[in-house]
């Protein structure tokens, strides 16, 4: 049976993270994957996630299951963290899944199963498996026009145009913050836009929100979800705690999904235990209990909000870092979009061509579409990537 299988097309940025990872290169600097990284370029432990787990490790008393869709205490207070009061908790189907790819898979099972006819809009470009997993899932999809290259900034007018011709019932994808892999993301104003035309059309928000805490702030970076989800009736929202939290490995994530009403709700509520069911029965938990164990105790919240602060203002430190190295070599502000753009992520509008250069000549790994994860900088490498921006003639 196995010789009916076929190649398929490796993720690039998984394929990225190998290649960097063989390359012999003692001065190499990794820009691919989106994973926080500090100064001496580790992935730290969060302090409150290693208290929790001391915690945990001494009062746990079982293993045994918890339920379909999780801990429901995991799934409170996630979705508080995510949505604040922005909506009653009457009207919230709440399932645990292993991490924030999980959660979209399983809204995206869940449109499948409500409305197998359903197209997905997504932002052009996206994170590529947003369109892999659809494709995965044999579903309908198209793009709305996101990101202007030129001007490296939201192209807004593009995509309310595009988005005008969303149907009844269709599934609009978002980055709730931190677009991957642009770095450009809608202001508040716009989010209100959205808004109206999604309700204007009928139609309903997907939101991933992987980076909360990554852009302006948790909840300042929540406030185009808690817009969306208090103006419409339905949404989804896919929730990740793998980088605010630290806990990539451990994958945990939840779904949200918003219903009018509370009969809608229970059935969604139980639709999403079926799919849980199906895919894998009860989602992992150790990850989930540490998040609810740290949300729920304030000092515990407190430290892992101030530590989530540092990274932030490391990431935003480095920003401005960049685009002043690159306005002296360059004596313009060409990239100044450096420094405005949010999260991990920035699309620097590099051809394949010197992208591919700058890793042959300067060992600088990014995404072939040229986005680069700004946490993977610190000072010393500063210059190098400018120098080799520079010299690639970006
Ligand atoms: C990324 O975009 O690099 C991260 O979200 C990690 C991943 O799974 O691709």
């Amino acid at each position: 049976m196995f010789e009916h299988l076929h190649e398929l097309p490796a993720d690039k940025i998984i394929a990225l993270m190998a290649e960097f990872r063989a390359d012999p290169r003692e001065n190499k600097v990794d820009l691919g994957v989106g994973v926080y990284k500090d100064a001496s370029g580790n992935t730290p432990v969060m302090r409150a996630v290693k208290e929790a787990e001391k915690q945990l490790w001494e009062r746990e008393t079982t293993k045994t299951y918890t339920a379909l869709a999780g801990d429901p205490a995991f799934g409170k207070a996630l979705s508080g963290l995510v949505l604040g009061d922005a909506v009653e908790d009457s009207r919230l189907a709440l399932a645990a899944q292993p991490g924030g790819t999980g959660a979209i898979h399983q809204a995206l099972e869940l449109i499948r199963m409500a409305t197998p006819d359903a197209t997905v809009w997504l932002s052009a470009p996206t994170w590529p498996n947003h369109p892999s997993i659809i494709r995965h899932l044999g579903m309908k999809m198209t793009e709305y026009r996101y990101f202007d290259d030129e001007n490296r900034a939201v192209d807004f007018a593009g995509m309310m145009e595009d988005l005008a011709g969303v149907k009844t019932g269709d599934v609009v994808l978002l980055h709730g913050a931190c677009h991957n892999p642009t770095g450009a993301n809608l202001t508040l104003p716009q989010w209100d836009e959205v808004a109206t035309l999604l309700e204007e059309k009928g139609a309903v928000p997907l939101i991933d929100i992987a980076y909360q805490g990554f852009g302006d702030g948790l909840e300042e970076d929540a406030a185009g979800t808690r817009l969306i989800a208090a103006r419409l009736p339905e949404a989804m929202i896919a929730a990740s705690c793998s980088k605010n939290f630290g806990l990539y490995r451990e994958r945990t994530g939840l779904l949200i999904a918003m219903a009018p009403n509370a009969k809608s709700t229970a059935l969604t509520q139980q639709s999403l235990a079926h799919l849980n069911r199906q895919n894998f029965s009860f989602p992992p938990d150790h990850g989930a209990r540490l998040v609810q164990m740290i949300l729920d105790d304030p000092a515990l919240r407190a430290d892992w909000a101030g530590e989530l602060e540092d990274v932030r203002k490391s990431m935003l430190n480095l920003r401005t870092k960049l685009a002043d190295a690159l306005r002296s070599r360059t004596g313009s502000d060409r990239f100044g979009f450096i420094a405005e753009h949010r999260g991990m992520f920035s699309r620097i509008g590099a051809t394949p061509e010197q992208v591919a250069y700058m890793r042959e000549k300067h060992a600088i790994y990014m995404v072939a579409d040229s986005r680069m994860n700004i946490a993977g900088l610190n000072e010393r490498t500063i210059d190098i990537l400018a120098d080799a921006i520079v010299d690639a003639g970006v």
